[in-house]
């Protein structure tokens, strides 16, 4: 079928265009390459470089390819930061959706649309979040994801095509920007390691998370483009265990270091004050994508880790990329994004 990847030089969305390139469909991808790398195209699929923003190249794009499939992945993920860029947030997250969405509608060839969405659409609510909960955001980005996925029932009601929403935990692996300072805690804390530094833990550590290996998420991605049972359904995708950064903080020290005792002194983590608008503690159950999608956890975190972190050693240290200055800021602004710290 002919479908389109949008960010397809990002982490996840390059695994789901290696996949749908196997399967033989024919495959574009969009990204305007702010966040992606050259590296992550696949070169059997046709590549564009497009910023979403730009209604009018977007959706000159779309109408001439007429897409059948849309797997939408392309967004500004930097959560923790929307609250002081709200409209890059917006524009990134919310407009792009309907620009892409929009002129797929008026060729009538769209069948579904994959929506990439987020557990923070279910903000600071006591986990485990499960998909019957109503969303309720606490941050900027978790607005925009929640904006998307209900303009997204609403239009797909309106206008005949299909829908699935996907909603992944944190997830980590092969090919995850460790060069973003604001997002991927996984990536973050092996890339400053990586350059000889410590990390910083927001707040005490006890904050609780599920993380996903890439290898237990993009597969579900594809699948919720094509599956019957997939039909305009949410789906949370990942494990359903959840753990602490100290503890990930832990695993990730022992696997780089070979062992806690040798992690050096000037590399030991420093805990910072919490990031406003933070959630506590955010997992979910898993029993919805088990039982209609055949999800099983196919790597460990402990393992997961050791793969990164030797595919990790093999690229090197990163020089973070930050992004364009925040719009507003006031003293709730980290200090690891206001003073450059990684
Ligand atoms: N990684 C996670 O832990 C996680 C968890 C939940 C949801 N998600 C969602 O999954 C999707 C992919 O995330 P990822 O972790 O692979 O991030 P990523 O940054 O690696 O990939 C996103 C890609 O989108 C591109 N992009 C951003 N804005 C664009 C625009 N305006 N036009 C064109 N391309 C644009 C970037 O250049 C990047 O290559 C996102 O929608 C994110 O919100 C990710």
């Amino acid at each position: 079928m002919k479908v389109l990847v949008t960010g397809g030089a990002g982490f996840i969305g390059s695994h789901v265009v290696d996949m749908l390139v196997n399967k033989g469909h024919e495959v574009f991808s969009i990204d305007d390459m702010s966040g992606g790398f050259w590296r992550n195209i696949n070169p059997s699929c046709k590549f564009e470089k497009i910023n979403l923003v730009d209604k009018e190249k977007t959706s000159e794009f779309v109408k001439k390819i007429q897409p059948e499939i849309i797997f939408h992945l392309a967004a500004d993920a930097t959560e923790g930061r929307s609250q002081f860029t709200p409209i890059n947030c917006t524009e990134r997250n919310y407009n792009a959706f309907l620009h892409t969405l929009v002129p797929a509608i008026k060729t009538k060839r769209l069948k579904r649309f994959v929506a990439i969405s987020s557990m923070s659409i279910y903000g600071a609510q006591k986990p485990p979040f499960s998909e019957e909960m109503r969303p309720c955001p606490e941050d900027i980005y978790g607005v925009s994801k929640t904006a998307m996925e209900e303009t997204l029932k609403i239009l797909a009601d309106v206008y005949g095509f299909e829908y699935c929403i996907m909603r992944p935990h944190n997830v980590y692996g092969i090919r995850q920007n460790i060069a973003d300072p604001y997002r991927n805690v996984i990536g973050i804390f092996i890339n400053q390691l990586l350059g000889g530094r410590k990390y910083y833990i927001y707040g005490d550590g006890k904050q609780k998370r599920a993380f996903s290996h890439i290898n237990d998420v993009a597969p579900y991605i594809v699948m919720a483009g094509f599956s019957k049972n997939c039909k305009n359904e949410v789906f949370n995708v990942g494990p359903s265990e959840e753990y602490s950064i100290n503890h990930v903080s832990g695993l990730i020290l022992k696997s780089f270091f070979g062992s806690l005792d040798k992690v050096p002194e000037n590399q030991k983590p420093e805990h910072i004050p919490d990031r406003p608008k933070e959630v506590k503690n955010a997992y979910c159950t898993n029993s919805k994508i088990v039982k209609i999608m055949g999800y099983k956890t196919s790597i460990g975190l402990e393992d997961g880790i050791g793969e990164m972190i030797d595919w990790a050693k093999n690229l090197g240290y990163q020089k973070p990329r930050y992004l364009h200055e925040l719009e507003i800021e006031n003293q709730l602004t980290p200090k690891t994004w206001k003073e450059k710290l990684l």
